[in-house]
């Protein structure tokens, strides 16, 4: 089920996205087990690599909090589609999120897909794999 809730998070936060290289807005809201919200907005850099995503933003700003264990997930832009999360983002949520955790994806236009985090990043690697 979508949390509009957290949607509605995702894109107040959106609004204080730092972009001035890409103008391209994106909010992040992450709901913690322990019912806190925390949010992110992506944050650019004129030396473009060190930009940070906002599902980055947001996860590590809730692991820096001491947060671990989470429930959901929403991520909102002005996308034609319901915005997929980058590469890096995927790998990230894929450390901290359990494979069943619910990934809302929208748009400015409501279109959400609700994707679980073994969807979004299958055979993923993690901590375990190098456990042997
Ligand atoms: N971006 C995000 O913040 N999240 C995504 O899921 C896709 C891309 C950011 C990175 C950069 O600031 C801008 O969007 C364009 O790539």
């Amino acid at each position: 089920m979508v949390n509009q809730e957290l949607i509605n998070n995702a894109i107040e936060i959106r609004e204080r996205a730092y972009v001035p290289y890409s103008k391209f807005k994106v909010g992040a809201a992450l709901l913690t087990k322990s019912g806190k919200v925390y949010t992110g907005c992506n944050i650019e850099n004129a030396a473009y690599p060190v930009s940070l995503c906002a599902e980055r933003v947001a996860i590590f700003k809730a692991i820096s909090e001491g947060e671990t264990e989470f429930v959901e997930l929403a991520v909102v832009a002005d996308t034609e589609r319901p915005v997929p999360p980058c590469g890096s983002c995927r790998q990230v949520m894929s450390e901290f999120f359990e494979s069943e955790m619910n990934i809302h994806l929208t748009n400015l236009n409501n279109n959400t897909i609700t994707v679980k985090m073994d969807e979004l990043l299958p055979f993923s690697f993690q901590k375990s794999d190098m456990e042997k």
